[in-house]
């Protein structure tokens, strides 16, 4: 039986599953694991079944023993794992992707909505019982009818697409490649990012971590946007520049933003805490019971599937 370590808590039935199919090394008590731990760990073991908190770099994967072939991410997501040094030590990354992007999506489409609609206030005001209702309290920015850009029309950016057209949004897209008729379902194509952030009155921002989108909304990138847009940010922190787009935030040129992900989690820069529109949200995006067991039981699949064949079709690297 294969040996694999699991770094982080999964929930129970997963567990159940996990040692049913290998001899799995658990994390019952759910410890953030330091990386000099996750490699002494993992020595003798085959596979490790890695989530988004542990930071999987160069100088740890070299660190790993020899016997390990495959490091399984919980996540679609694979940011913290440097893909390049897993492929010089022939260890093959996966992640899991299609089983989250449902719950996601919906998480997007909040951010959009608590963002939009000054949700952080109402929360603060309808909780603290401080509030007087005027024809223009808290007065907020209507969807139906606003242009909103997708950055990364993956199948998260896709679904978010198909939601927000029902709410009434025109969409707007930037990615690698335009899509095919079927998968833009009418939304708008933009092969740059200016041509797309100019005319994003909402961004929701979709794409993947990568050396070539890390801080792609800076600066400069926020002046391409409509004075008063609301930026919203579903896929990893550090597509973002925190400290532009308070900035940006504190000169009212960007109206709000919402976010789950951040640069440092859990440690999220403290100027969104201290800017009243922001609607923060802790990572919640796949956070449903029927998405982490799909993606626990993903993750074991993918390491199932590579010792069995030799490959996984969910291989990343
Ligand atoms: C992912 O899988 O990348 C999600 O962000 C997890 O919530």
């Amino acid at each position: 039986m294969k040996k694999i370590l699991v770094t982080r808590k999964l929930l129970k039935e997963c567990e159940e599953k996990a040692s049913k199919v290998f001899d799995a090394n658990l994390n019952s008590n759910d410890e953030l694991y330091s990386q000099l731990k996750l490699i002494e760990l993992s020595q003798g073991h085959d596979a490790v079944l890695t989530s988004l908190t542990d930071k999987m770099d160069e100088a740890t994967i070299n660190k790993l023993p020899d016997s390990v072939k495959v490091i399984s991410n919980f996540a679609v997501g694979f940011g913290n794992i440097d893909l390049e040094a897993a492929k010089k030590r022939e260890i093959i990354v996966t992640n899991t992707p299609d089983v989250l992007t449902d719950a996601t999506a919906e998480i997007g489409i909040l951010l959009i909505l608590g963002a939009c609609r000054r949700a952080s206030e109402g929360i603060k005001s309808a909780k603290e019982s401080n509030w007087k209702w005027s024809a223009d309290y808290l007065i907020g920015k209507q969807l139906t009818g606003s242009r909103l850009g997708i950055l990364g029309m993956g199948r998260i950016g896709q679904k978010i697409a198909i939601i927000a057209k029902a709410l009434g949004m025109i969409i707007h897209y930037h990615n690698r490649s335009k899509l095919s008729e079927e998968k833009e379902q009418g939304a708008i194509y933009h092969d740059s990012l200016k041509s797309l952030f100019s005319v994003s009155d909402v961004l929701s921002i979709c794409c993947p971590a990568t050396k070539e989108t890390v801080n792609l909304i800076n600066k400069e990138t926020l002046e391409y946007f409509p004075t008063g847009a609301v930026i919203t940010n579903v896929a990893r922190g550090d597509i973002v520049d925190d400290e532009a787009l308070i900035d940006a935030l504190n000169r009212r040129k960007i109206y709000a933003a919402g976010l789950d992900v951040y640069k440092g989690e859990p440690n999220l820069n403290p100027g969104y805490q201290k800017i009243k529109s922001t609607f923060i949200l802790p990572h919640l995006g796949s956070a449903t019971k029927h998405t982490r067991t799909a993606m626990a039981n993903l993750a074991i699949d993918n390491i199932d599937e590579f010792f069995k064949t030799g490959n996984c079709i969910n291989k990343v690297n």
